[in-house]
C-alpha cells in the first residue's frame, strides 16, 4: 500500500492573468488531501468504481502514469471541492505522486508535469499553477523567465511557465467559503472570450500581472501593508474580468475593514476569498454573520508527501 498526501491553495496574487503566462504568487496551505492506494480486484475510489463521469481526475491520472493492473484508491480530503482552494489539484498530486512512488518512478518535476497535463485534459485551457503548489509546497512563483530557484519549466503551445520556489512566510489567512460550486473550465473560458475580443480586457490581463511583479517584492520584504494593498487591487482587476460574485464582494467588503488587503482565489464565481488580516477572529466573525464559512488557514504548508507501507 501506499499513501500520499498533498496541501491545498491559495493564490495570492495573478489568477487568470497567470494562463496567458503572466506572473503569478501561490503559496500551500494547511489544509490537506489525503490518498491511499493499494492492490485490488477492481478499480476503485472510495469504494464506487472508478469513473470518468464521477472522477474525471482521477481516473485521467491513472490513464497517464499507470498501466491494467487494478487498484484501489481511498481519498479523505480537508477541503470542500470546487471551493478554489486547489481540492482538484491536490487530488490529481496525491494520486500521481503514489502511482508513481508504486512504478518506482517518483519526482516533484514528473508529477507536477503530469498534473498539469491532467488538470489540462479535465479543464480545458489552464496553467500549471495549482498542480505545481499542491506538489513543491510552501510557496511559488510563476514567472516569463527563468531566474534563480527555478523548479521547474513546463509549455503548451506558445506559452511557457517557469515555476520558482518562493518563501512565503508562516502567516494566518481567512479563507471565506462561500459555498457556492464554481467550476474554472468555464471562468477561464469566459476570460479568454473576453481577452480575445478586446484590447481592454488584454490590457487587464497586462495590469494584473505587473501588479504581481510588485506584490511579490512587497512579499519579500514582509509589508503586508502594501502587499495587501495590492491584493485589494488585484481583486478589482478581477471583478471587471467578470469572475468576482456577489458573495465575495460581499464578504471583502465586511473584512477590509479588519485586514491589509482581500481578494477571490483561485477562479472566482463563487469558491472562496481570502483576507490578509491579523485580525482572523473579527473577519471570521464578519463573514459568518453574511452567511459565509470562515476558514482560518497557515500559509507555506509542505508539499506533496509519499509512504510506502
Ligand atoms: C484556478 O485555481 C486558477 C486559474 O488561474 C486557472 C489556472 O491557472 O489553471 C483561474
Amino acid at each position: 500500500m501506499v499513501a500520499s498526501s498533498a496541501p491545498g491553495k491559495l493564490i495570492l496574487m495573478g489568477e487568470h492573468a497567470v494562463v496567458f503566462g503572466q506572473p503569478a504568487i501561490a503559496t500551500a496551505i494547511s489544509l490537506r488531501l489525503k490518498c491511499k492506494i493499494s492492490p485490488s480486484s477492481g478499480f476503485s475510489v472510495n469504494g464506487v468504481p472508478l469513473s470518468d463521469r464521477y472522477h474525471p481526475y482521477i481516473s485521467s491520472a491513472v490513464r497517464k502514469v499507470w498501466g491494467s493492473e487494478p487498484i484501489a484508491i481511498d481519498i479523505v480530503s480537508e477541503m470542500p471541492s470546487s471551493s478554489g482552494l486547489g481540492s482538484s489539484a491536490a487530488v490529481t498530486v496525491a494520486v500521481l505522486a503514489a502511482l508513481s512512488q508504486m512504478k518506482g518512478q517518483f519526482s516533484e518535476k514528473n508529477v507536477a508535469s503530469n498534473g498539469f497535463e491532467v488538470e489540462s485534459e479535465v479543464q480545458g485551457r489552464a496553467s500549471p499553477i495549482d498542480t505545481s503548489t499542491c506538489t513543491h509546497g510552501r510557496g511559488i512563483f510563476i514567472d516569463r523567465t527563468p531566474a534563480a530557484d527555478m523548479l521547474w519549466e513546463i509549455k503548451r503551445d506558445t506559452r511557457r511557465w517557469f515555476i520558482h520556489h518562493c518563501d512565503v512566510p508562516e502567516m494566518e489567512m481567512v479563507v471565506g467559503y462561500t459555498g457556492v460550486v464554481a467550476h474554472t473550465g468555464p471562468l477561464v473560458a469566459k476570460v479568454k472570450h473576453f481577452a480575445d475580443r478586446s484590447r481592454f480586457g488584454m490590457e487587464i490581463i497586462e495590469e494584473i500581472g505587473s501588479l504581481t511583479l510588485e506584490g511579490l517584492d512587497k512579499l519579500k520584504k514582509g509589508d503586508r501593508v502594501a502587499l495587501g494593498g495590492l491584493m485589494t487591487k488585484n481583486q478589482k482587476l478581477l471583478a471587471i474580468l467578470g469572475v468576482s460574485s456577489p458573495e465575495i464582494d460581499k464578504f471583502i467588503k465586511v473584512s477590509l475593514p479588519y485586514s491589509y488587503g482581500a481578494k477571490l482565489t483561485g477562479a472566482g464565481g463563487g469558491g472562496s476569498m481570502i483576507a490578509l488580516t491579523d485580525h482572523a477572529k473579527e473577519v471570521s466573525e464578519a463573514i459568518r454573520k453574511r452567511g459565509g464559512t470562515p476558514i482560518v488557514v497557515r500559509t507555506g504548508a509542505k508539499g506533496v508527501t509519499v509512504d510506502t507501507a
